[in-house]
């Protein structure tokens, strides 16, 4: 299989418009989707040539999908390569467009480029396959006064891209109310280049967490935990474990007295593990009966998920 540059090199054919750090964009996340065939889209046709590569680069039986507004870019179509022609600012356009085409694994916005086509394409990120790519070029429009940028200015794709930054975060980790978003449940990550915005589209869940190091030794032993061996548990992360319990305000405030009376360092907004010693286990006792039932049965499968994990991936 050869790698994109070798057949940057070599094409020959219709024109492309690429910037030479993109390619290693590209190879960094298509590299996974070569050995099966895929449905790519990209907005932004030109003359044709981009087509092409992805038809050369990826799996042999993969269909191309180009969108552009100019009639004339019909013309470029061939085996494999299918052209729509219309204008990705209308989103009655997109939403047609996504009923007639197969789900997409990747789509690449190099369309027109302003502010309103590529905030209101990126509305259209829910349609993509579950595991998917999508990518945003030529973000450096986000800065140019012509396409509606301008640094900082509220309503760019950029700046929608950073507050999606915070949505990234799982708020079951938080005791504020915050909800996860669609987008928290299907982003894997985000990723900022020069001019250049990618998200990998991946289902998550809760994270656990991983102890490694032999605490302890078969996935039934955490039945017989000891309460020391649980706050040898619970030291290795207590804050993410505390909070991810989503505490109250009010049960917060009861721990924090209860930390008090044992003088202990604050739990919740210290991030150094807590040396262990028979006061922590003291209060721990104590600050437990203040957990519902519901809370408390959440910390156990936290635990639990935290032996299995670690016994699945450190036997
Ligand atoms: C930068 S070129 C695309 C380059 C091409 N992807 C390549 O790599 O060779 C931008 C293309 O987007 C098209 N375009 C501009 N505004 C558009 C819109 N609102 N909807 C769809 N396509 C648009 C232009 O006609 C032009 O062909």
């Amino acid at each position: 299989m050869k790698d994109l540059l070798t057949l940057i090199k070599a094409h020959k054919d219709r024109p492309f418009f690429k910037v030479t750090h993109y390619i290693k964009i590209y190879e960094r996340y298509f590299n996974s989707f070569r050995s099966k065939p895929i449905n790519i889209l990209e907005i932004g046709v030109f003359k044709g040539g981009s087509l092409q590569l992805w038809k050369a680069y990826f799996h042999e039986d993969s269909q191309i999908f180009g969108v552009d507004i100019l009639p004339e870019c019909k013309i470029f179509e061939e085996d494999r390569i299918k052209i729509f022609i219309g204008d990705q600012g209308n989103e009655q356009f997109l939403d047609d467009l996504i009923q007639q085409l197969p789900p997409i694994d990747i789509i690449i916005d190099d369309g027109g480029h302003t502010m309103q086509q590529q905030i209101l394409t990126f509305e259209k990120y829910p349609a993509l396959k579950s595991e998917a790519i999508y990518i945003c070029e030529d973000c450096s429009s986000s800065y140019m006064v012509k396409y509606g940028g301008g640094r900082k200015k509220e309503g760019t794709f950029i700046e929608m891209m950073k507050d999606k930054i915070d949505e990234l975060f799982r708020q079951t980790i938080l005791t504020n109310g915050l909800k996860n978003t669609t987008f928290t449940d299907s982003t894997f990550g985000i990723h900022f280049y020069d001019s250049v915005v990618v998200i990998e589209k991946s289902p998550q869940v809760d994270p656990t967490l991983i102890l490694k190091g032999g605490v302890l030794k078969s996935k039934d032993e955490h039945v017989k935990l000891s309460p020391k061996k649980l706050l040898e548990l619970i030291q290795s992360s207590p804050l993410s474990l505390l909070k991810s319990i989503n505490l109250d305000d009010q049960q917060l405030d009861k721990i924090a007295a209860i930390r008090e009376k044992y003088h202990l360092v604050d739990l919740l907004t210290d991030t150094q593990p807590i040396a262990f010693d028979t006061t922590y286990l003291s209060f721990f006792e104590e600050a437990k009966k203040e957990l519902t039932k519901e809370q408390l049965q959440r910390f156990e499968v936290l635990l639990n998920n935290i032996l299995v994990n670690s016994n699945e991936l450190f036997p």
